[in-house]
């Protein structure tokens, strides 16, 4: 099987003779899977209930022709003008009570009824007519769900979602400790989604707001899933996942539920930084589909979206990301987008195929990088090799982005990345993991502010480190429970034991955040860090922010390894008899790192040291591995 390399393909933008020349330039390229009709629902359905299938039976046969294979989209993620004006309660709501308009794109409440039927029928209409055609190979549902909205529907579904929660307002008021500032509610009509208020608004609520749109989204998802496995029993059903602050959606829950996790990778950083991210979103991906195989649906191939302007990807940038992301288990490299199109919202988004044309270095990439996936086939099965763990938690996400914490610049994410970096440049590969699963196989365990946790969570962790693992813990980690609320007795309230320290204050500081520690049984180790025998195993505990270089330490010491250089990234897959070590050099010098084999790209033999140039890669199909041998 080899791997998939494609991306979103807009023909409905394109009168029919760029489509020729489309498929040809594919073909060029080695293009073998692109994502069609993301957007096309007012070609679709022009009018209610009218369907115009015409050009897309054409687009379809086409791209078959061609041996391009089709994830075919359906596009609820943009319903058209006529359904605006047809079920104007169907649009969205803001919190402050603004119902928007079409004119952009998402504009739907995903509670309300009728736009929900209208997803289930163009579903229901696309599942009939392509089920069987050659060139259909998974179904893309929907586009990046994440849209909530605050209106009347959703306040309903809200409320619904509420009592199968909490079962009676009792026990909602004792969640949301309503007692504070007079919130008490004693009938569920009294409940609101969480819409603009005079002050501070009750951060249980706001958490359970959040929780209640992903299932609510969910349940959006599974009924066009569904109607479509009715159609194409085999053939794959997934969603693109899109990863963001505003986004209320649990993947690792999401992920039971589509046949392939796919996720949309956008880097918010175009200097070094974007090679962690990439590795960042990489290893969650790996994590939201069980450690299985994943696919990156969309990348940007050359100009990214940053803050105040947009930025160029150097050169080489479009190959190394791409097989940063294969060494983590991706199926593949998808882009948004084919086509650059000429007008729209995001005309100056960057594209396979520019403005410029074919003749243009992005393409020239493009066919550089459609070549080197199809070096890569063999490697798909390989599994990543992963001492190192980062317990991730979208509900501690949301609940550090609620209101009156003690430090508003606290943001779980940047903690998040600043673990995973530490990792990263360490040169360690790292899983992300939930406390509910396995933690034994890891070496090390890493909690960054890791704020809720249920008690069966804080079990899990003491377990883990009684049997002989390493912890790291960071501030405001095991501070509240799983509903929010705070732990009593002292910070960090969960793991205080195994942590061994106690907190009596907090003291937000100048330079970020600070504790008053106590120690019960650890002792510092290095300003900030405390470090705690427990049972077999030891923990550190992180209650002040730490530079790059001595998390980076901490992390090597916590994880038992010298360091590896930095920024030359080293993954290994391991698949039967086989393994493959991709190796990238993100520096702007040569370096140099320990490896036998072949590489695969360039078809070299390597012995012993493999010299890689500025900004080079190489994926090595390794001999004389010993099994269990250390890594070098
Ligand atoms: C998302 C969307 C695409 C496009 C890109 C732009 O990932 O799915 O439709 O808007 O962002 O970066």
């Amino acid at each position: 099987m080899s791997l998939y390399f494609g991306g979103d393909y807009n023909p409905e933008q394109w009168p029919e003779d760029v489509w020729h020349e489309d498929v040809a330039l594919m073909r060029r390229a080695g293009v073998n899977l692109v994502s069609v009709g993301v957007f096309a629902w007012s070609r679709l359905e022009p009018e209610e209930g009218r369907y115009d299938f015409g050009w897309l039976d054409r687009v379809l046969d086409l791209l078959d022709e061609g041996g391009v294979k089709v994830a075919l989209a359906t596009p609820t993620a943009s319903p058209p003008p006529w359904f605006s004006l047809a079920y104007p309660d169907a649009l969205p709501v803001r919190a402050d009570g603004t119902r928007l308009l079409h004119g952009s794109r998402d504009t739907y409440c995903g509670s309300a009824p009728a736009y929900r039927e209208a997803c289930r029928r163009i579903a229901g209409e696309l599942g009939r007519r392509y089920a069987g055609h050659p060139a259909l190979a998974l179904w893309h549902v929907h586009n990046e769900y994440g849209t909530a909205c605050h209106c009347d529907h959703a306040a309903a579904a809200f409320r619904g979602w509420l009592r199968k929660e909490y079962g009676d307002l009792d026990a909602l008021n004792d969640a949301w400790v309503t007692d504070f500032w007079s919130q008490r509610y004693s009938d569920w009509e009294q409940v609101f989604p969480p819409r603009a208020t005079q002050y501070l608004a009750n951060p249980g609520q706001l958490l359970d707001f959040r929780r209640f749109w992903s299932d609510e989204l969910l349940a959006a998802y599974t009924e066009q899933r569904d109607v479509l496995r009715a159609a194409t029993p085999d053939v794959p059903v997934t969603t693109n996942f899109v990863f963001g602050g505003w986004v209320p959606v649990d993947h690792a829950r999401w992920a039971r539920e589509v046949d392939l996790v796919a996720i949309d990778d956008y880097p918010s950083d175009a200097g070094p930084a974007a090679e962690e991210q990439v590795a960042f979103a990489g290893d969650l991906a790996r994590h939201w589909a069980g450690g299985d195989k994943w696919l990156l649906m969309e990348s940007a191939p050359n100009l990214i979206y940053t803050p105040g302007r947009m930025h160029a990807k150097e050169p080489g940038r479009m190959l190394r990301h791409s097989l940063a992301h294969v060494a983590r288990g991706s199926r593949g490299a998808m882009f948004f987008q084919w086509r650059a199109p000429r007008g729209g919202a995001e005309r100056f988004h960057s594209a396979l195929v520019p403005h410029a044309g074919p003749d243009s270095r992005t393409f020239r990439e493009a066919v550089e990088l459609g070549s080197a996936l199809r070096a890569l086939s063999e490697v798909e099965d390989g599994a990543i090799e992963a001492p190192a763990a980062i317990a991730w938690d979208a509900a501690s996400w949301w609940a550090l982005q609620g209101p009156g914490l003690p430090w508003e610049g606290i943001d779980y994410l940047a903690e998040a990345r600043a673990a995973h970096r530490a990792l990263w440049t360490a040169g360690i590969t790292t899983d992300f993991v939930s406390l509910s699963r396995p933690l034994a196989p890891y070496r090390l365990l890493v909690l960054p502010a890791h704020y809720l946790m249920s008690d069966a969570a804080a079990d899990a962790v003491a377990a883990y480190v009684d049997a002989g693992g390493h912890l790291v813990a960071t501030y405001l980690s095991g501070i509240a429970d799983e509903r929010g609320r705070v732990r009593l007795g002292g910070y960090p309230g969960a793991l205080r034991d195994v942590l061994g320290v106690r907190v009596e204050e907090f003291r937000p500081a100048a330079h970020g955040w600070d504790e008053a520690v106590t120690l019960n049984g650890a002792a510092w180790e290095r300003p900030g860090v405390t470090r705690h025998r427990y049972g077999a195993g030891t923990a550190w505990y992180v209650s002040t922010p730490l530079d790059d270089e001595a998390y980076r330490e901490l992390m090597a010491e916590a994880a038992g390894i010298t360091p590896a250089p930095p920024r030359l990234e080293l993954v290994r897959r391991r698949g039967d008899g086989m393994s493959w070590l991709f190796a990238l050099n993100h520096t702007d010098r040569t370096a140099l790192g320990p490896a036998n084999g072949v590489d695969l790209l360039s078809g070299a033999s390597v012995s012993g040291v493999l010299e890689l140039p500025a900004g080079g890669c190489a994926v090595i199909r390794e001999v004389d591995i010993v099994p269990g041998k250390p890594l070098p």
